[in-house]
């Protein structure tokens, strides 16, 4: 593949599909409305110590009740498809398959769904993006319980037949690592369990984040199952899972670290099974796919989809196990470290990287992919002043290496990349670090709720409408 930035890149195909990326918990606000369950991010975020800010999620960023004003926003920025996520506990209050179905619920994202139609946007649907319905942790442990495979499949057929006529594009959940090691491992999000706790001078003896990623695993498995024998036939459709995404160099050109970055680039959806130093770090307490099980997994996304940000370097012996004994070092002066969301730092702005990644997942699992989140934190930005947040030229950088990265693995090394959703929309709340982290390409004033366009979102309604075939922008 090639390293050069020197000549512009080819125009992206005309069906390249690129829009931002959100999710429920993060920006809907009106916890309490339409008869919505509670999930277990809203009593977690309430509870002090549990966000860095004190920030929760009862208001964020107001958008169910101003979806039209973010619907316009998007038109603004000229998108061709939004990323978003359904609420679990506002399609199923108590969550489970036998608890009742709330039309409200489906009747508002049935409504935002047209609203993303008629102004020629196409929906792009996550499913689970952390908001489990808080009454299935009460009732048998949520995800640390097998209950919860079924029941999330009947959660995802309820919504492939309220929404299915009119989305095409299907994510059943976003990042089981996060759920799994930093909401069972680590506590630090929503259910805030601590299975790490178990690690002692002997070793590390957690358990629970290997239960829930396998129940996770299953959960996305059976759901696909559910679409591809019920659903697609009828509505057409393509179907996957997200995952954590980050490209991973080892530290240095030692053997163990050298293999500690390979660690890290593999996962179980793709390869149809656990891979093998998994089983080698964590014997017995690795949880046993059944042989009809591992069909199920294998060949269960139609696409490769990927959230990313930064590359990663490897070390061996950190304590980052799930992606391979990871450890992570930061190199790069406007880099921003995220808290305990990220116990990590990042080599942030490192396209090459990005486009090694495309490369590598291309050659390896040969599926289209979609990169389904892609974004910058600013240091600080929340303490700026308007003026100062909105000309966010670092965040601009990494938007132009980005994006380069993007075409150039596209048109130059032909790696087959359908769509590109920069996180986010908006600024939002970021799980554990509050409202202090600012992702957004537009700012939010979360007094006035008023929005404006930052420069990195002009920058990138500019590009795509220069570098993609038939796009257009009005910003
Ligand atoms: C990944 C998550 O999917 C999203 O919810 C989060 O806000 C961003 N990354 C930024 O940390």
């Amino acid at each position: 593949m090639g390293n050069s930035t020197s000549t512009p890149p080819a125009r992206l195909p005309k069906d390249f599909m690129w829009g931002f990326a959100t999710a429920s918990f993060q920006i809907e606000g009106s916890t309490d409305k339409d008869g919505r369950g509670k999930s277990i991010w809203d009593d977690f975020s309430r509870t002090p110590g549990k966000t860095r800010d004190g920030g929760n999620g009862d208001i964020a960023t107001d958008s169910y009740a101003r979806y039209k004003e973010d619907i316009a926003l998007l038109r603004q920025y000229g998108v061709r498809a939004y990323r978003f996520s359904i609420a679990w506990p506002r399609i199923i209050p108590l969550g489970g398959r036998a608890d009742p179905v709330n039309e409200r619920g489906i009747q508002w994202y049935s409504d935002f769904i047209d609203e993303l139609i008629k102004n020629g946007i196409t929906p792009f649907v996550t499913l689970y993006h952390w908001d489990l319905p808080q009454a299935l942790h009460e009732r048998y442990g949520g995800w640390l319980n097998r209950e919860v495979v079924a029941d999330f499949e009947h959660y995802a057929r309820v919504c492939f037949a309220a929404f299915g006529d009119r989305v095409k594009y299907w994510l059943t959940m976003n990042e089981p690592w996060c759920v799994s090691v930093l909401g069972y491992g680590r506590g630090v999000f929503a259910p805030g369990r601590s299975s790490d706790r178990a690690r002692s001078a002997e070793g590390d003896s957690s358990t629970e984040p290997w239960i829930v990623a396998h129940h996770v695993i299953l959960a996305h498995a059976s759901a696909v199952r559910a679409y591809r024998e019920s659903f697609k036939p009828k509505h057409g459709g393509v179907i996957g899972i997200t995952l954590n995404g980050d490209w991973a160099l080892p530290y240095d050109d030692s053997p163990e670290n050298v293999a500690a970055a390979q660690h890290a680039l593999d996962d179980p959806i793709y390869l149809g099974h656990y891979p093998d130093f998994m089983h080698e770090m964590l014997g017995e307490r690795l949880p046993v796919f059944t042989p009809d099980e591992l069909t199920l997994v294998k060949g269960s996304s139609d696409f490769y989809g990927m959230n990313t940000y930064t590359t990663n370097l490897c070390k061996a012996g950190g304590d980052d196990e799930f992606q391979g004994l990871v450890e992570y070092t930061f190199t790069r002066s406007n880099g921003t470290q995220l808290g305990t969301q990220a116990h990590c730092a990042w080599l942030q702005t490192y396209p090459q990287g990005f486009r090694d990644l495309l490369n590598y997942l291309y050659k390896k699992y040969k599926k289209p992919i979609y990169v389904t989140e892609n974004g910058f934190a600013v240091k600080d930005e929340h303490a700026m002043s308007l003026e100062d947040a909105l000309h966010d030229a670092d965040r601009v950088e990494y938007f132009r290496g980005m994006t380069d990265a993007i075409a150039r693995a596209v048109a130059e090394d032909g790696v087959d990349v359908r769509a590109y959703f920069p996180w986010s929309l908006l600024d939002n709340f970021e799980w554990a670090d509050g409202y202090e982290t600012r992702f957004g390409v537009t700012y939010v004033d979360y007094v006035t709720q008023k929005r404006y366009p930052k420069d990195s979102g002009k920058f990138l309604a500019k590009w795509f409408a220069e570098n993609v075939e038939n796009s257009g922008s009005t910003t």
